[in-house]
């Protein structure tokens, strides 16, 4: 941790004395260091004035998934949904985050069955009744990012899929109770596995969650196979995405070599993720998007 004079500007950069704003806190991070735990740096740690911008980029987010969630329906190329979000997002002055970014040729992620993440929207994915999607949105908004994910059914799916999408969706919610400051962020991923492999699932280890809100994609890096009293300490002001890839059958996974971005699950079985971005809070957690 850098030496700051309690009388010079805190770094945070509100602009107030470090003995009024985040000496404190500092201290007992410094207390809970020597005990052993991992600490967070100050780079994970918002501002309140960065967190109410993160949560207006998070605002127009949430407003781009639901309109998805009204238009979604058997029939609709995934290619669509694309165009959806792209309209959505930019008629409300934002930036769809995937466009462009490393490469990513579309402004949303779709990702059908056996799709485990980063699908890629096209003209050629027609929905089919049966299918379940996920479709994963991104927004910058005057610099600021959010990102959350959601699973549709496209009209009636079997009852082993409906259970997979459930059961995720249960697995974000249990994670979500279990951001507590001054926690480790293990617990929280071992709470989410434990309750996908009580179900018979399994839950993808090499790709996870990751801080978000000045950049798309922040550390921590986030695990949803993790083992309690592990990890980085949640701490008030860290805000990073809750986004377990819950598959039916094994953990295993590949990547596309022609997209260079699908992935799939190995054995072609179907795989569901939901995703929010959360801000931990002196009391417990807030969700920004979902
Ligand atoms: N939204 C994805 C995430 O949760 C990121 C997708 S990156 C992209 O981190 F380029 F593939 F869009
Ligand atoms: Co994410």
């Amino acid at each position: 941790m850098e030496t700051i004079g309690r009388n010079d500007a805190c770094w945070c950069g509100s602009g107030k004395k470090y003995k009024k704003c985040h000496c404190q806190f500092d201290e007992k991070l410094k207390e809970l260091q020597q005990e052993g735990h991992i600490i967070p740096s100050h780079d994970m740690i918002k501002t309140p004035e960065q967190i109410e911008k993160i949560k207006e980029s998070g605002k127009i987010n949430i407003a781009v998934l639901d309109y998805v969630a009204e238009h979604i329906k058997a029939g609709v190329t995934t290619q669509q949904i694309d165009d959806w979000v792209y309209e959505q997002t930019t008629s409300r002055g934002a930036i769809p985050a995937p466009l462009n970014y490393e490469g990513f040729p579309k402004s949303v992620c779709t990702s059908v069955n056996d799709q485990v993440c980063h699908g890629i929207p096209s003209e050629d994915v027609v929905l089919q009744e049966g299918d379940i999607i996920n479709v994963d949105v991104s927004t910058i908004y005057h610099g600021y990012f959010s990102d959350s994910s959601r699973m549709f059914c496209i009209g009636e799916v079997s009852k082993e899929k409906k259970k997979l999408v459930d059961v995720t969706k249960e697995c974000v919610e249990i994670g979500i109770s279990q951001v507590k400051p001054w926690t480790p962020i293990g617990n929280m991923g071992s709470a989410v596995h434990k309750h996908a492999v009580e179900n018979g699932y399994s839950v993808v280890r090499e790709i996870g969650g990751h801080g978000v809100g000045v950049e798309f994609h922040e550390d921590p890096w986030v695990s949803f196979v993790s083992e309690e009293n592990t990890g980085v300490l949640m701490v008030p002001g860290m805000m990073f995405t809750i986004e377990p890839m819950v598959n039916m059958g094994s953990d295993e996974i590949y990547t596309d070599e022609i997209d260079e971005w699908t992935v799939r699950t190995e054995d072609g079985l179907p795989s569901a993720q939901w995703e929010v971005t959360v801000l931990v809070t002196e009391t417990g957690c807030e969700v920004i998007c979902w």
